[in-house]
C-alpha cells in the first residue's frame, strides 16, 4: 500500500476519529493482526494508528510480508504467518499481548479446528486478550444453501474454540460489505441502474444492513484496544436495511438520473447481471452496536454513493456535471 495512503487516511480520519469507550490499551501492549494484508486488515491497520497505536507497537502478521513493507519501513514487525502452516505461528505470535484474527476465506474441512490452534498458540506465545472477526447471523442458521450454512455453522465453532481457550475475547459478528476490492456490490448496482434507468426488486427480497470495511476495521481497532472486561459478542451492521429500491432512490438523490422501480413477482424469474455473494447466510437486522463500540455510527448508504458518484456517472456513461 502505497504511504501516501496511509497519510491521507490517517488525516481524513483524525478528524472524526472517535476513541474506544473503556480503552485500555498500555504502553507494554503489542498488538498481533493475524490477516494484516487483507483488505480489512489493512483497514484495521490504518484506524489502530489513527487512534494513536504507535506503528513500533503492530506486529503484523501475513502470508505476504512483502506486501507490508511499508509498515515495516515505519517501524512495524512484520512477519511470516500462515493458519495453514500452524508452525509458523509461535514465531508470528512472539511478544504480543493481543491478537485480532481476521478470518480466513472458508474451507471444506478443518477450518475451525485451524483457528483454534491459533488461538491456542497465542495463548501460548504469552496473549491474554484476542479479538475474532466472525459473521452476523453465525447463531441463526439462516443459510438457504448448504455452502451458506457450513460458513455460519465453522464460525459459531470458531467462537466456541476462542471461548474456551484462556484468553479474554471479543467477538466482533461482521455484517455484509458494503465495499469490496473495487467499490463493491452497492457501486456495481447504482452503475447498472443509472445505465439503464430501471431497477428490479426481486420477490421476497432480503435487505441487509452493509457497512464498510473502514467501519468494521474501526470496531475491530476499538475492541482491540478496549479493555475486554467483558467478553461479549457485538452484532455490526449498517445503520439501514438496504435493497434494490434503496439503492435506486440513494443512486437519483446522488446522479439526478431518474429511475424507474420494478417490483417482481412471486413467479417471476430474478436474473442479477452483478453476483453478490452469498447472502442468504446474513440476517436482516439493524443493531447499534458499531456505535456502542466506536462512539460513531457506520457509514450510511447515501453518504457512500455520494463518494462515489463520479464514478457511478463515468461508469454508467452519464454527463459529469458539477455539483
Ligand atoms: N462480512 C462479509 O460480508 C464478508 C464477505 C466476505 C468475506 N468475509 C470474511 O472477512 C474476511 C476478511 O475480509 P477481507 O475483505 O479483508 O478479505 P481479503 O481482502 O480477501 O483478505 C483475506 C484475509 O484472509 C487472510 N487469510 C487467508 N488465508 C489465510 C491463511 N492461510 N492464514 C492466515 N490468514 C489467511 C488474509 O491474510 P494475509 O493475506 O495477510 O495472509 C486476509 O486477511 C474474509 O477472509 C472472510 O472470512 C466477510
Amino acid at each position: 500500500m502505497a504511504p501516501i495512503r496511509l497519510l491521507l487516511a490517517a488525516a481524513v480520519l483524525l478528524a472524526s476519529c472517535a476513541t474506544a469507550p473503556h480503552q485500555s490499551f498500555q504502553r507494554e501492549d503489542r498488538l498481533v493482526i493475524s490477516g494484516a494484508s487483507g483488505l480489512l486488515g489493512d483497514a484495521v491497520i490504518q484506524r489502530l494508528i489513527v487512534r494513536g497505536v504507535p506503528v513500533h507497537d503492530l506486529i503484523l502478521v501475513t502470508r505476504r510480508p512483502e506486501d507490508l513493507a511499508v509498515y515495516a519501513r515505519l517501524g512495524a514487525s512484520v512477519r511470516f504467518g500462515d493458519l495453514n502452516a500452524p508452525e509458523s505461528l509461535p514465531a508470528a505470535y512472539r511478544g504480543g499481548t493481543r491478537l485480532l484474527l481476521i478470518s480466513p476465506p472458508p474451507a471444506p474441512k478443518g477450518w475451525p479446528e485451524r483457528n483454534r490452534t491459533a488461538f491456542e498458540a497465542a495463548v501460548r506465545a504469552g496473549i491474554r486478550r484476542i479479538v475474532y472477526t466472525s459473521i452476523l447471523g453465525a447463531d441463526r442458521d439462516l443459510g438457504d444453501s448448504p455452502q451458506a450454512r457450513h460458513i455460519t455453522a465453522d464460525h459459531l465453532q470458531t467462537e466456541r474454540y476462542l471461548e474456551a481457550c484462556g484468553a479474554r475475547w471479543i467477538i466482533l459478528r461482521n455484517g455484509f460489505y458494503l465495499d469490496g476490492p473495487r467499490s463493491g456490490f452497492v457501486v456495481d448496482r447504482a452503475v447498472e441502474m443509472a445505465r439503464t434507468s430501471r431497477a428490479v426488486v426481486p420477490y421476497g427480497e432480503r435487505r441487509l444492513a452493509p457497512l464498510t470495511h473502514l467501519d468494521l476495521a474501526d470496531a475491530a481497532a476499538a475492541a482491540l484496544m478496549g479493555n475486554f472486561a467483558d467478553s461479549r459478542i457485538y452484532e455490526l451492521t449498517g445503520a439501514q436495511l438496504v435493497g434494490m429500491r434503496d439503492i435506486a432512490i440513494a443512486t437519483t438523490a446522488a446522479t439526478g438520473r431518474a429511475i424507474t422501480v420494478v417490483d417482481q413477482g412471486p413467479d417471476q424469474q430474478y436474473s442479477p447481471t452483478i453476483p453478490i455473494g452469498p447472502i442468504d447466510m446474513f440476517p436482516s437486522m439493524v443493531t447499534g452496536d458499531l456505535q456502542r463500540l466506536t462512539g460513531h455510527g457506520p457509514t450510511s448508504l447515501q453518504e457512500y454513493i455520494d463518494a462515489h458518484r463520479d464514478e457511478i456517472l463515468a461508469r454508467s456513461g452519464l454527463a459529469y456535471s458539477p455539483r
